[in-house]
């Protein structure tokens, strides 16, 4: 980061010192403001409930611009790696900071292939699930569980361990989700096999019994494939920054991942695609397309607490450059499947036209996020809506790592260990309970 020409100075109206605060620009994007020695100088904390206006990190791994609806994933915008890489390349990228090579992507590729299986004893742990158990609960604790099998790559200060634990967790999500999906459905898991794509892989993990094979179908891999590259990484978010702060105890990395997963769950942020898509099917069940003038109503009236899920983000303040993409493969895998008329994706499509005109959510920035259209993706490849967010995790696995470790790697790294403003009682003393109220 740049020093600035430019100081900030804090004045106070109290007369007490004034004090100037460096700001560094970045190459691109807001330049920051320092405050790290604010407390240390005035004994005031900031305060931004939300982080709102607080930038947590000094990061090169994914630059967004919220006005503009961009998303470069070191500097490379997300249009053209959705259109000319794989999720593998993709992962490559956020890892090391460059695209491989041709030797490079095949390297890559056969070790994460290689790294597919997950030990025999993870099994077990489902069995101690309700076979209804919401596939989040299980992916929490089976990523969590992955730091009892792997004590050689815990030490998250070695980077080797760094390494072959990355490897290791891009390469068994896709296992575990699987497994997760078979356990709920009471089918027996399916082994991966090595001589198919990291996507081909995991979609006949799911749709693959022992008594008849999965032939996938390329575009609805490539589709998945696509999802996966979509939802990799973004910036300093609730999940990511979970992982931050967790790792930054020196956890192992597969209780700092374990932890962002289970942060992803939330309706506000990766549980999103599901609340979206039972939304969705909400409005058809109340009559479909004539009675969305109804539900924007609702929507509207802040008592009714409904939220247009799938709209909406506290950094686009323009449509969403992933939404954009769902929607050209929602297309693709609907014609593919000749589901061109599917009542739900027109339900969406009219939502979204709705949405874009009413001064309600053009005045509040409202635009479809990357969860409006993904659910709608993975229904029609016959992906059941409550492991929406559980593929959200398995894509996201290798953003987490890359920002896991650059932190990590970063010297200037501590414990994460945030103030706050205290508006509790002062001192009292306790009295006896005899004498308590
Ligand atoms: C993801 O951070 C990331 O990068 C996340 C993510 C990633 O890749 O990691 O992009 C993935 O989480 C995408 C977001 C998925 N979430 C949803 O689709 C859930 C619905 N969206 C909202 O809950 C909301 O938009 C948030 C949480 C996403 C963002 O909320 P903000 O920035 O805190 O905005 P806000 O809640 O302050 O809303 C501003 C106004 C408010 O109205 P007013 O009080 O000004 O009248 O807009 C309203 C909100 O009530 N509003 C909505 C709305 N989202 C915001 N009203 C109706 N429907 C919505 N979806």
């Amino acid at each position: 980061m740049t020093p600035s020409d430019v100081k900030a100075t804090l004045s106070f109206s109290d007369g007490s010192p004034t004090m100037d605060l460096p700001i560094y620009k970045g190459s691109i994007g807001p330049d920051v403001i320092d405050i790290r020695k604010l407390y240390a100088q005035t004994g005031k904390f900031t305060y931004d409930p939300g982080f709102l206006s607080t930038a947590s990190c000094n990061s090169t791994i994914t630059y967004i611009d919220g006005d503009k609806g961009e998303l470069l994933y070191r500097g490379y915008p997300i249009e053209q790696l959705a259109e000319n890489c794989d999720y593998l390349e993709t992962c490559y990228l956020l890892l090391k900071g460059e695209l491989p090579n041709a030797t490079q992507k095949t390297d890559f590729t056969k070790l994460v292939t290689n790294h597919t299986m997950v030990n025999e004893q993870m099994q077990f742990f489902l069995r101690g699930f309700r076979r209804d158990a919401h596939p989040m609960a299980i992916m929490t604790g089976l990523v969590g569980a992955m730091s009892a099998f792997y004590h050689d790559s815990t030490d998250i200060h070695n980077a080797e361990h760094r390494d072959i634990a990355a490897i290791r967790l891009i390469a068994k999500m896709p296992t575990l989700v699987a497994m997760a999906y078979k356990y709920t459905v009471g089918q027996p898991y399916i082994y991966p096999k090595n001589d198919l794509s990291y996507a081909g892989n995991f979609m006949r993990m799911m749709f693959a019994t022992p008594c008849e094979e999965y032939e996938p179908n390329e575009v609805l891999v490539r589709a998945m494939d696509r999802i996966f590259i979509l939802h990799a990484d973004h910036e300093q978010n609730a999940s990511t920054s979970t992982v931050r702060l967790c790792g930054s105890s020196g956890t192992n990395p597969f209780a700092a991942i374990a932890a962002g997963v289970a942060c992803l769950w939330g309706p506000a942020h990766g549980g999103a695609n599901e609340a979206a898509l039972n939304m969705l099917e909400d409005v058809q069940r109340m009559g479909g397309v004539e009675k969305i003038g109804d539900f924007i109503k609702q929507v509207k009236d802040k008592n009714s607490n409904v939220k247009l899920m799938g709209f909406g983000h506290r950094v686009y303040k323009n449509y969403d450059p992933r939404a954009k993409l769902m929607r050209e493969t929602c297309h693709e895998v609907l014609d593919a499947l000749g589901l061109h008329n599917d009542p739900i994706f027109k339900l969406a499509m009219a939502l979204e036209k709705i949405a874009l005109e009413d001064d309600y959510f053009v005045s509040r920035k409202l635009y479809p996020n990357v969860d409006f259209y993904s659910g709608i993706v993975q229904r029609a490849i016959g992906i059941p809506v409550t492991l929406f967010t559980a593929i959200f995790a398995l894509a996201r696995t290798v953003g987490w790592i890359a920002q896991l470790n650059e932190m990590i790697g970063d010297p200037e790294y501590k414990i994460g260990r945030p103030r706050q403003l205290f508006s509790g009682s002062t001192p009292r003393n306790v009295a006896p309970i005899a004498q308590r109220r």
